[in-house]
């Protein structure tokens, strides 16, 4: 197989994941820049490129404490490339994963989300057997109406029962203001993280006038950073996108850039201004849109996806076998689809990093 190294893009085999190294750099700095010198750290969200390359130039740009992620096959990954200080920001259940849980809490600090008082147990047993302590974030639903106890007392009582339980850790409270992130009026996006946060900073304040300390109360995403992380109280923000982007972000914060985009080829013309292009939504993620055309985003464009193709309608003289450069309307699902992605510099790849979290679902 050719490595495709120096190679101009458009000679890659289709469809391929692009990131612009250039774009994503100025991205993780801008980002590290805020949060050097503020009370409040990152913990980037490797959800978003599931890439230990990326994870690592992520701690390595500054203001950052640590790696969140989604899944505890991705923490694996993470801690397998030698990254340290890993937050899953989600429940882990089941025998096999807590299993698996307690282990990778031996070779790194690790912290879990809970919300359940039987899972404090499942998790203290599966602890104790490893000889382990795994630390926890108690849960609670600022808004989002996912997972989470309710703040205030509910979240007090998990937080006495950890305090009562051996085998592990009360390190404090993950709350993500989920519900507000997409809001497109910026001055809405404030308020309504500034009120959700404020339900996480009582239940802060709650549990610490029973005796027991918070350490770290996280929360936060890449279009509310600039907000969470400078609510006193909150120690930790957990945004993902920022590194990668993709259209239906960038619109909403245009302070960073799109990196992110998947190479298509034109496999067949049907009719004047018909194209279809060799992806559909088994390679690009879908669920807040149909992806634009890089450098054509104004376009009138209609695209439609199916397993394997993209029809396009309006769209401009391309001859088959063309390469089009399409950026996703979200970026997270999309990496996930995708074994490598192709790092390129001036029209050139410069690197081929594999997505070690792709697909790791359990
Ligand atoms: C638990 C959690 N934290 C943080 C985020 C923020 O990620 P992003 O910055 O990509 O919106 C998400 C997004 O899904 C999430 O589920």
């Amino acid at each position: 197989m050719p490595s495709f190294i120096g190679s101009p893009i458009e000679e890659l085999d289709t469809p391929a994941l692009l990131l612009d190294k250039g774009a994503m750099l100025r991205n993780l700095r801008r980002m590290a820049e805020f949060f050097t010198d503020r009370k409040a750290k990152l913990r980037p969200h490797f959800k978003n490129h599931k890439c230990t390359q990326l994870a690592r130039l992520q701690m390595e740009a500054g203001g950052a404490v640590g790696i969140t992620c989604a899944k505890l096959g991705e923490a694996e990954a993470v801690a397998d490339a030698g990254i340290g200080d890993i937050l899953i920001a989600n429940q882990v259940v089941g025998s096999a994963k807590l299993e698996r849980l307690a282990k990778l809490a031996k070779r790194t600090t690790l912290r879990v989300a809970v919300d359940d008082e039987e899972q404090i147990e499942a998790i203290s047993r599966a602890a104790r057997r490893a000889d382990a302590t795994v630390g926890l974030l108690v849960e609670i639903d600022i808004g989002m109406g996912r997972c989470g106890v309710i703040p205030g007392q509910p979240a007090l009582r998990l937080a006495q029962k950890i305090q009562q339980t051996e085998g592990v850790r009360f390190d404090g409270l993950q709350a993500y203001e989920g519900h507000v992130v997409y809001h497109k009026d910026a001055r809405q996006r404030e308020q309504e993280t500034r009120q959700a946060l404020e339900l996480a900073i009582r239940t802060r304040k709650m549990i610490q006038s029973a005796g027991i300390p918070v350490k770290i109360v996280s929360g936060g995403s890449s279009s509310t950073y600039q907000f969470t992380g400078t609510i006193d109280g909150v120690d930790e923000v957990q945004a993902g996108s920022y590194a990668t982007m993709d259209w239906v972000y960038k619109e909403l914060t245009p302070e960073f850039e799109i990196a992110l985009s998947v190479l298509a080829r034109v496999i067949s013309r049907p009719g004047p201004r018909h194209a279809v292009l060799d992806v559909g939504y088994k390679g690009l993620g879908d669920e807040f849109g149909m992806p634009k055309v890089k450098h054509l985003q104004e376009a009138d464009i209609q695209f439609r996806l199916s397993e394997e193709h993209c029809t396009g309608r309006n769209v401009p003289e391309w001859r088959v076998g063309a390469a089009v450069e399409l950026i996703p309307s979200h970026a997270c699902t999309t990496c996930n689809l995708y074994r490598e992605m192709y790092v390129h510099e001036q029209g050139r790849v410069v690197e081929i990093w594999p997505i070690e979290g792709s697909g790791r679902l359990q």
